[in-house]
């Protein structure tokens, strides 16, 4: 079963979904880590490769390599794991600019299509119900009100010690959200029958509960949640 769930920035997928794995004893696949990675393995094999320089042929000889483990994806660069490396607002800005370049979406679609046939997952991204595996069981929009996700990407930063502040934190959710849903290949929306759950008020728990809920088919699809 493919459990696919797309949404905004800050809106809260990756905790959720890692939750969800967890307590379904599914395999979560961040698709934006995958985003991530390769705008980060462009820059560690040549800083400043520009758009035209990334294609398909370069991408296939980056050193990057992708792996479903047991609860989530692993990725590798130089067969070294990448993990909070990925996770600060200068990737989050490179993610967002390779993810609108063709050969890298069709890379990363053959990769999520072949990491999906293992089997029971929960996807989440921006394009992972509306392209990436658009016949999955469970469509999930995932979203939650502006100031919502500014507090909680700056909780999430402040957490880890890094200093960004709030008005930093929403100019930077704002244009890549506009980005996101502007571009011209696989723009973030929500899929056809999708369910659209807004997080505002809900705690973490909460969100996990309503998922299990419509995961074990009790919410009718095309609904709001
Ligand atoms: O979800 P996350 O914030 O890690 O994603 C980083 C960026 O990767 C997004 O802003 C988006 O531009 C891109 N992305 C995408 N398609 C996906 C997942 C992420 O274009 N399925």
């Amino acid at each position: 079963m493919i459990i696919a769930i797309d949404g905004p920035a800050g809106a809260g997928k990756s905790t959720v979904c890692r939750i969800l794995a967890q307590e379904l004893r599914f395999v979560y696949l961040d698709t934006g880590a995958m985003y991530r990675a390769v705008a980060w393995a462009l820059n560690a094999e040549k800083p400043g490769t520009t758009p035209e320089e990334i294609t398909e042929g370069r991408l296939r000889s980056l050193p990057l390599a992708f792996d479903m483990k047991a609860e989530s994806l692993e990725i590798l660069y130089r067969g070294k794991s990448l993990t909070s490396e990925l996770r600060n607002p200068e990737m989050s800005e490179a993610a967002s600019r390779v993810s609108r370049l063709g050969p890298v979406r069709e890379f990363l679609l053959s990769w999520q299509r072949k990491l999906g046939e293992q089997g029971d997952i929960v996807a989440e991204g921006r394009d992972t119900a509306t392209v990436v595996f658009p016949g999955a069981e469970l469509k999930v929009f995932l979203t939650a009100d502006l100031p919502t996700r500014i507090r909680r990407r700056h909780a999430e930063y402040s957490d880890k010690g890094m200093d960004v502040s709030y008005d930093e934190i929403a100019t930077a959710i704002r244009e890549r959200d506009r980005a996101d849903a502007n571009r011209e290949l696989a723009p973030m929306k929500p899929a056809p029958g999708a369910l659209i759950l807004d997080t505002s008020a809900l705690d973490i728990p909460g969100v996990v509960r309503k998922l299990i809920e419509a995961a074990k088919g009790l919410k009718p699809s095309g609904t709001t949640i």
